[in-house]
């Protein structure tokens, strides 16, 4: 039976119906409009019909205004009704199909953003790092497309876009494609660029940003974006970007998407990296000067394979792309920078984030699944660190399971080629790996692989993978002494203890006393002095040592932590802060105090959920709050 809100059988997060007439081509002509804070212009889209008598397309759109649509071939005007909209999924447009088109047609849909488009954050000129220009970004992953372009937003339809963006002249344009050419309009003294993305791809890979930047060279294929501010410090940081991207052809078969650029945007930028085709979007916190944060960049080259080539057919199994993601990533970082101990050892890191998540949502809950069921589910809100790690653990223990990387990495291979352009569901990765190992290893070997507890069941998974322990021994041991510590033991640390661990091993002592009771105050002021982390500048080690302080109630660390959640607004880094200070009795109302200060530096969902929504309630069930909010409005 039809869902009565009217979204998809085939994506329950789309309303579109792309198992009847599908989106082949999305050719964009748009105008950016910084005074008004709006996206105008029209976007063709070339449509195919795989059924006879279908005479209707279903779009996803939210908060946009439709001017008109019309037939492109013909100049006719096309009959069109938007929907009632509903709070996370937004519209449903409803396109009459002209009456002559056979097999497949072009409708062309002139229309323009809201200033409340969820994809998009609009920065004024003082919210830059130069202050100058004002800036604007997309985010669109999972379902943000929508509210930039009147499309199909869902990742079963995958096709290349063109786009013709005019712009002020002070801007400068980039997106997720290859520029072909940026020349001046003669009549309005604006810039008009044109994109070409040839390789097809889901909608939620579109991506613009606009802004004062410029760039560095990284290498033969990769140039750095950022304000001129940061340009120097980002060339120096993602300075192994060719080298990450070899290791990842070695692994998975040639990069196909031409260029390899990053963009290093503002601080709001909700996320540590984005996968966008072409340009990777990165947090400026990536910015720790001893390119100690790069692995961010390992991962979403690796996207270019697993998500972007190879993509979830549905955001239930978001998984396919983060864990395979992450498993990927893992290796890339392992290979170029500490082999396989070191790769074990992140393994073993991504274990104790999992068992923080699951304790955070606690072991019931639907969203510790690796398949997600995401029918009414805003992708926002179920958001977490599961698919993540609870993806990788499982690649992670096959791996081990079927005998190891080289029994493994040539499947991972195989793969990508059998995959890639397509869009697949966990139950077509499970039929593809067993067929594969069927014929190369020893029968039986799956007879105890517990399938519905890893990928439908909730809490941990059902076997712990083993890890090799040697670098993760030298950080929990130092945290287990630092516990057993008395007061008068406390002379013995010296920051010899921590001089020759990697940042990661310094991030794993840390996360070592969240899982534990507070620290006393004497031993978090030791420790502070002795391995000097009121200096720190890796934005994981920060985070993490803040944390420790406020669970252990240390009064002088909540103006550093209000600080730090203030200056950037990278989620990961956001919500846990937040909801330690919360739980910390000592900061009282300052939380509070806090967003209502800057709600408007904020990212564009969070700021409007607050306005309509008791801050203090949202501080409450933070646990499950993410950039969007937006549970929020339905839930209270
Ligand atoms: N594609 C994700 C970011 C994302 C996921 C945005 C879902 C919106 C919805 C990206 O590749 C990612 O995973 N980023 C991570 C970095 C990583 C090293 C795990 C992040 O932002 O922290
Ligand atoms: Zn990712």
């Amino acid at each position: 039976m039809a869902d009565p809100t009217g979204l998809s059988d085939t994506d329950p997060t789309s309303f579109s119906n792309p198992d009847k007439v599908v989106v082949t081509d999305i050719d964009l002509d748009l105008e950016v409009d910084f005074k008004r804070h709006v996206l105008t212009g029209v976007v063709n889209l070339s449509l195919k019909k795989l059924i006879d008598g279908v005479d209707t397309v279903i779009l996803d759109t939210r908060d946009v205004t439709v001017h008109s649509v019309i037939d492109k071939q013909t100049g006719q005007q096309l009959e069109f009704v938007l929907g009632e909209k509903l709070p996370a999924f937004g519209s449903k447009l409803e396109v009459r199909l002209p009456t002559t088109a056979q097999k497949s047609c072009d409708i062309t849909i002139k229309y323009e953003t809201s200033p409340e488009c969820s994809a998009l954050q609009w920065l004024r000129p003082e919210q830059t790092a130069g202050k100058r220009q004002p800036y604007l970004f997309s985010q669109c992953q999972a379902i943000h497309c929508r509210s930039m372009i009147p499309c199909q937003d869902t990742p079963y339809v995958k096709c290349p876009y063109t786009a013709k963006i005019t712009a002020p002249i002070e801007i400068k344009i980039l997106m997720s494609a290859l520029l072909e050419k940026s020349e001046p309009s003669p009549d309005t003294g604006k810039t008009v660029y044109s994109f070409r993305q040839k390789t097809p791809m889901p909608s939620y890979l579109i991506a613009i940003v606009g802004g004062d930047i410029v760039s560095r060279k990284l290498g033969p294929r990769s140039h750095v974006w950022s304000e001129p501010e940061l340009v120097e410090r980002s060339a120096f940081e993602f300075d192994e970007t060719e080298k990450m991207l070899q290791t990842a052809e070695d692994l998975l078969g040639p990069y196909v998407w031409g260029h390899y650029d990053l963009l290093v945007l503002p601080p709001s930028f909700p996320y540590g990296g984005m996968e966008n085709p072409c340009l990777t979007f990165v947090t400026p916190t990536l910015l720790a000067g001893d390119r100690s944060l790069a692995d961010v960049v390992a991962h979403e080259i690796s996207h270019s394979w697993t998500g972007n080539l190879v993509t979830n057919k549905t955001w239930d199994d978001f998984w396919l792309n983060e864990g395979n993601t992450k498993f990927v990533e893992r290796k890339i970082v392992g290979n170029l920078k500490g082999g396989e101990k070191l790769r074990q050892f992140l393994a073993h890191k991504g274990w104790t984030i999992l068992t923080e998540t699951v304790d955070v949502l606690g072991k019931e809950h639907a969203y510790t699944k690796l398949v997600q069921d995401t029918r009414g589910v805003d992708p926002d809100d179920s958001f977490s660190s599961i698919p993540y790690e609870k993806g990788h653990a499982f690649l992670f223990y096959l791996e081990q399971l079927l005998g190891g990387p080289d029994v493994f990495e040539p499947f991972m291979k195989v793969y990508i080629e059998n995959f890639k352009y397509k869009s697949i569901t966990t139950a077509d990765w499970k039929d593809f790996l067993l067929s594969y190992f069927y014929e190369q290893t020893a029968a039986g070997v799956f007879d105890n692989v517990d399938w519905d507890g890893w990928l439908y069941g909730v809490g941990m998974p059902p076997v712990r993978p083993r890890y090799d322990m040697t670098m993760a021994e030298s950080c929990e041991t130092l945290a287990r002494r630092w516990l057993d510590s008395s007061e008068e033991q406390l002379t013995d640390f010296t920051y010899s203890d921590i001089e020759k661990f990697l940042p990661v091993q310094t991030e794993q002592f840390l996360a070592t006393f969240l899982n534990h009771t507070p620290l006393s105050h004497a031993k978090i002021v030791k420790m502070r002095d002795t391995y000097k982390f009121s200096e720190v500048q890796n934005s994981e080690i920060k985070f993490r040592w803040l944390r420790v302080c406020i669970r252990a109630q240390y009064e002088p660390a909540i103006q550093p932590a209000l600080q730090f959640v203030t200056e950037q607004g990278r989620m990961k880094f956001v919500k846990p802060i937040y909801r330690d200070l919360y739980n910390g009795k000592q900061a009282g109302l300052k939380p509070k105090s806090t967003f209502e200060a800057n709600r408007n530096q904020m990212h564009i969902l969070p700021r409007t959920q607050f306005q309509k929504v008791p801050v203090s309630r949202i501080i409450k069930i933070s646990s499950t709050f993410n950039h969007r909010y937006t549970s929020y409005l339905n839930q209270y």
